[in-house]
This record gives structure tokens, C-alpha cells and sequence, in this order.
């Protein structure tokens, strides 16, 4: 039996819709795996009830069916599902890697990217690498097409998950068709001074490059208490905040000193309207672990 923790990740990062992404150190998902003749897969955790078993209704299952490699399939989930936090990415990274050593196939973690990703088009309609990428690669990874760029960085952030849920396919729907081009320069100014932030490990341009007029304007507008929240987390010294990939989850940067602040002013401010929250204070990490 091969065990991997495959990490939570959180996509976007406001200006970078469907390009960037960045793995978390916490929480993860645990996936085993065993060689068997069938695809067998059990969930238990975090929302496990939710989560289907039926290999041709779970990410993972996908997963086995791309890479021919049957196995019985345990997920262990550390990351509630339909939280923005990249769940059933980080099944299906999670899997991949299991089941690429188990079969000896022989790919590198970025090959195993797109494997990863036909699991979560199962989900959520569409194959987006946002999520899987930084679950497999950690750090901060920019996907462009099929190419997929990764930088080491080890940001520390807060992620406050209220008690609600917005499924990636409802988020999709809110999201505009077209921009106003200054918009779009707006929100490519940010990402270009993000992804500066990231290669030099600033959370100050981080934070600032974490904008987006296009869309998390209308994503936010699905979280209950956004608004207070946002603002309770700038006060409280995030150097930006952002829906963290589809939401529920909100996403704030910050320096190492100010994380407790942000994450209890978060908490509160949900609190303070009545929606109950958790916090992880966390910081970018390292991509999924084969023991
Ligand atoms: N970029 C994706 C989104 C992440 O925000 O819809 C979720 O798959």
C-alpha cells in the first residue's frame, strides 16, 4: 500500500483566474492506494458524505481509468469539499501520484498535471489545472495553456472558510464574459506585480497584486458577510484579500507577525453576522508527499 498527503490549494489569487495557484501547507487530503483488479474507492473525513464512491463519479476514479492503473483507492479528506480550497484537486493529485509509483509509470509530476485535472473536469465540468498544479508542484505555479510554470515560496496567508458552500459550477456561472479593457490592464498589472511578490517573497506585492476588477467582484458577491470580512482582515494588516478559488473560502496575505490578527479578525467578523467560521493560518508549501 502507497499512502500520499496531497495538499489543499487555493486558484486564482484574484488577478490570476484560472492561471495561478498556490499549495497550502494546511490542511491536506491522505490518499492510499493497493493494486487490485477493479477501481474500489472509499471516502471518509471532511465531508466525506457528500463525496461520491462510484469510481465513475469520483475524481480519482478518473484518475485510475487515465492512468490504467485499477486500485482499491482510500481518501482520507482533510479538505471540506465545495470550500475553494481545490478538494477534489487535491484527491485527484493525490491519487496521481499514488498510482503513477504504484504501476511504475514512470511520468513526473508535471506530466501527471493533466491526469489530474481529467479527474477534476469530472467535477466541475471543465478541466482547470489551477488547483492541481500547485497540489502536485507546491509553491506558486502559473498554468498557460499546457505549460505550467513553478515558483518556490513560502508566502504566509490566512484562509477563513465560512460555514457555506458555493460549488465551483454556481461560481462558474457568475462569472463575466467579457471586460472592459481597462479592467483587464488593471487586473494584468496586478498579476505581472504578484508573481514579482512571489519570486521575491513580499507579501506587501502579493497582497497588492491580488486585485481583480473582472472577477471576484461577482464571486464575492455569492459569500455571505464578503465585504465586512474583506475589510476586517485589511484592518487587521492583510496586504490583500481575495475569494480563495471558487469560495466560500477568503483568502488574505500577510507578514508572519500579523497572521494571528487577520485570522481572529476574520473569524469575528463572520461571527458578527451570525456566520460561523474557521480559520487556518498557514503559509505556501510544498506539493503533494509519497511516504
Ligand atoms: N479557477 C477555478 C475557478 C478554480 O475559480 O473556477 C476552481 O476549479
Amino acid at each position: 500500500m502507497l499512502t500520499v498527503r496531497a495538499p489543499a490549494t487555493s486558484a486564482n489569487l484574484g488577478s490570476g483566474f484560472d492561471v495561478f495557484g498556490v499549495a497550502l501547507e494546511t490542511p491536506a487530503d491522505v490518499v492510499r492506494v493497493e493494486r487490485a483488479s477493479e477501481t474500489r474507492i472509499t471516502v471518509t473525513g471532511a465531508g466525506s458524505q457528500y463525496i461520491p464512491e462510484d469510481p465513475n463519479k469520483n475524481t480519482v476514479g478518473a484518475v485510475a481509468e487515465a492512468l490504467d492503473a485499477p486500485a482499491h483507492i482510500e481518501i482520507d479528506k482533510g479538505i471540506r469539499p465545495s470550500s475553494g480550497l481545490g478538494s477534489s484537486a487535491a484527491s485527484a493529485a493525490g491519487a496521481a501520484l499514488a498510482l503513477n509509483a504504484l504501476y511504475d509509470r514512470g511520468l513526473s509530476r508535471t506530466e501527471l498535471v493533466p491526469i489530474a485535472a481529467e479527474g477534476e473536469a469530472l467535477v466541475s465540468g471543465e478541466a482547470h489545472s489551477d488547483n492541481v498544479a500547485p497540489s502536485l508542484l507546491g509553491g506558486f505555479t502559473i498554468v498557460s495553456g499546457d505549460h505550467v510554470t513553478q515558483v518556490d515560496t513560502s508566502i504566509p496567508v490566512v484562509v477563513c472558510l465560512p460555514d457555506q458552500s458555493v460549488s465551483t459550477r454556481d461560481a462558474r456561472g457568475v462569472v463575466p464574459d467579457s471586460a472592459a479593457l481597462e479592467d483587464v490592464v488593471e487586473t494584468v498589472g496586478n498579476a505581472a506585480t504578484l508573481t514579482v511578490g512571489m519570486t521575491q517573497n513580499d507579501p506587501e506585492l502579493v497582497g497588492r497584486g491580488m486585485n481583480d476588477a473582472i472577477v471576484t467582484p461577482k464571486r464575492s458577491a455569492l459569500i455571505d458577510g464578503y465585504d465586512r470580512v474583506h475589510e476586517a482582515a485589511l484592518e487587521a494588516g492583510a496586504t490583500g484579500v481575495t475569494v480563495s478559488g471558487a469560495g466560500p473560502g477568503i483568502l488574505a496575505v500577510c507578514e508572519e507577525r500579523d497572521q494571528r490578527d487577520v485570522a481572529g479578525a476574520m473569524v469575528d467578523a463572520f461571527d458578527a453576522l451570525g456566520v460561523t467560521s474557521r480559520a487556518y493560518q498557514t503559509r505556501i508549501g510544498d506539493g503533494a508527499r509519497l511516504y
